[in-house]
């Protein structure tokens, strides 16, 4: 049956109108004044706002690291995105290391960190997609890159960091650009400067400096501005286009400006941690919860971030969720179950065996609706834009995803703009013990959600389940922005 969502105030990236969406089955087929459709079902939206769903081009689900686990899985972290209106997600998929010749086959390379990522998606909830994470680069990885169009992957993340571990040469980033660019894909980049903090974290261990704030201390913004730069100026040079992610200090902004208005195909993104937090919750007694790479910085960094967004400097907002428990040896209750994963407490003793990551799926939408949109720093339109809009054209989505337009898919979010709320951990259905937003008080909220024209979130009722997401095959040579 068909479904018309009536008199909704529907925001897109560039316009804000009143209309009628004629859903069937998974696509919207019309948008327009006082549709009449028989035998639909018909939802009243008056007085509410109607957004495409959110897409989030930065998660870690499921994703082994610090001898632990992030701990939201691809259906656990999928089902608090979409509470939170988010229907599409792009994951990293890790390079497995070198494998002994006669499992290369199965587990090696690029197709097999790709199938482990399938195997572990098929309890998906809402639509998906994958990133490749581009941590060395031999003959073979590079003879492999090419392969990913066919599977839909279209992007490369490098890494100017964690020496030893993830950190390609900025020969190698070069090598990958040019890749890039003759495949129609892009290079995703962390840009922090992997040589000073080795040196500052050995100095800080040496001198008994371990308590988390000096997480924040080892990895200097300078770094991440120099790494910014750096890997703008191997872009430029290969004529590629770059997309920075996680930006979280000013004097990035400032380099992500200067490329660009040189003509420099790089774009930005940042997460709603860098526009809220700094190195004072560090220094709170839970401050392992603030722990996430790169680091929460300065006042002065969440507002040239804010700056960098209203005057289109940075083109997305996304999480890079990565949440662990505060304390997992305490579980707490999910869906009727406990559940304690291995978290934050792995390092009270010793910052650099603090598991680096935050939860945020599903508080992205929300707390950038009260904090963004009404409280005037950026336009409902802007909000859809960095939300949604981009990152689906960046990410060669568009116009499935982040559109309100006949043809997308139906990913629909009816928002109560009045609805005011108390927000936490028991409101974010993230799997984690705690909420870097607790006790704000929001206004504006997603009342009901729909994936292809499924209602899969209404108010607090979940109607989605595990394999009802699917994967998103992805266009290469996608809009730079
Ligand atoms: O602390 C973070 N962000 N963990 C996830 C890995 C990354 O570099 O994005
Ligand atoms: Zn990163
Ligand atoms: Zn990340």
């Amino acid at each position: 049956m068909s479904i018309l969502i009536k008199c909704g105030t529907l925001v897109t990236a560039s316009e804000t109108f009143i209309a009628d969406i004629l859903i069937d089955r998974e696509k919207i087929i019309q948008i327009g004044q006082n549709l009449q459709i028989e035998n639909a079902e018909v939802v009243d939206a008056t007085g509410k706002f109607i957004t495409p769903g959110g897409v989030d081009p930065h998660t870690h689900f499921d994703l082994p690291m610090f001898g632990t686990v992030s701990s939201d899985d691809h259906y656990t972290g999928h089902k608090a995105a979409a509470f939170g209106g988010t229907t599409t997600v792009i994951d990293f998929v890790p390079l497995p290391p070198p494998c002994p010749p006669h499992l290369k086959s199965k587990w090696g390379g690029i197709k097999g960190g790709v199938d482990a990522w399938h195997k572990k998606a098929e309890k998906a909830a809402i639509d998906y997609s994958f990133h490749m994470n581009l941590t060395r680069l031999d003959e073979e990885i590079a003879a492999e890159i090419p392969s990913l169009r066919a599977m839909g992957i279209t992007t490369l993340k490098v890494f100017t960091a964690y020496n030893d571990r993830l950190r390609l040469s900025d020969g190698d980033i070069f090598c990958a650009l040019r890749i890039a660019k003759e495949n129609g894909m892009l290079v995703m980049l962390h840009a922090e400067n992997g040589d000073m903090i080795e040196t500052l974290v050995t100095e800080a261990l040496v001198t008994g400096h371990l308590s988390p704030e000096w997480h924040a201390k080892t990895r200097p913004a300078w770094g991440a501005v120099e790494a910014t730069l750096r890997a703008c100026a191997l872009a430029a040079q290969a004529d590629a286009p770059i997309y920075i992610v996680h930006m979280n200090a000013a004097g990035e902004v400032d380099m992500l400006r200067y490329v660009r208005q040189r003509g420099v195909k790089a774009m930005g993104e940042t997460c709603p941690q860098y526009l809220f937090f700094t190195e004072d919750h560090l220094r709170r007694p839970d401050g392992a919860k603030w722990v996430c790479s790169p680091p929460v910085r300065t006042v002065a960094d969440n507002a040239r971030l804010w700056e960098g967004l209203a005057d289109g400097t940075i083109q997305t907002i996304g999480t890079d969720h990565c949440p662990f428990f505060f304390d997992g040896t305490k579980p707490i209750i999910y869906e009727g179950k406990p559940v304690a994963i291995p978290g934050k407490e792995l390092g009270a003793d010793d910052f650099t065996k603090i598991p680096n990551g935050l939860p945020g799926v599903g508080d992205r939408l929300p707390v950038l609706w009260s904090t963004g949109v009404r409280s005037g720093k950026m336009t409902a339109e802007q909000f859809v834009a960095l939300t949604s809009t981009n990152p689906a054209k960046i990410f060669g989505l568009y116009p499935r995803k982040g559109a309100l337009l006949p043809g997308s898919d139906a990913d629909i979010v009816i928002w109560d703009p009045e609805k005011k709320v108390k927000y936490g951990v028991d409101m974010s259905h993230q799997r984690t013990d705690y909420n870097l937003y607790e006790g704000w008080e929001l206004t504006g909220y997603p009342d009901k959600v729909f994936l292809r024209g499924r209602l899969i979130v209404d108010e607090e009722k979940w109607l989605g389940k595990a394999g009802g997401g699917q994967f998103l095959h992805r266009q290469a040579d996608a809009t730079v922005l």
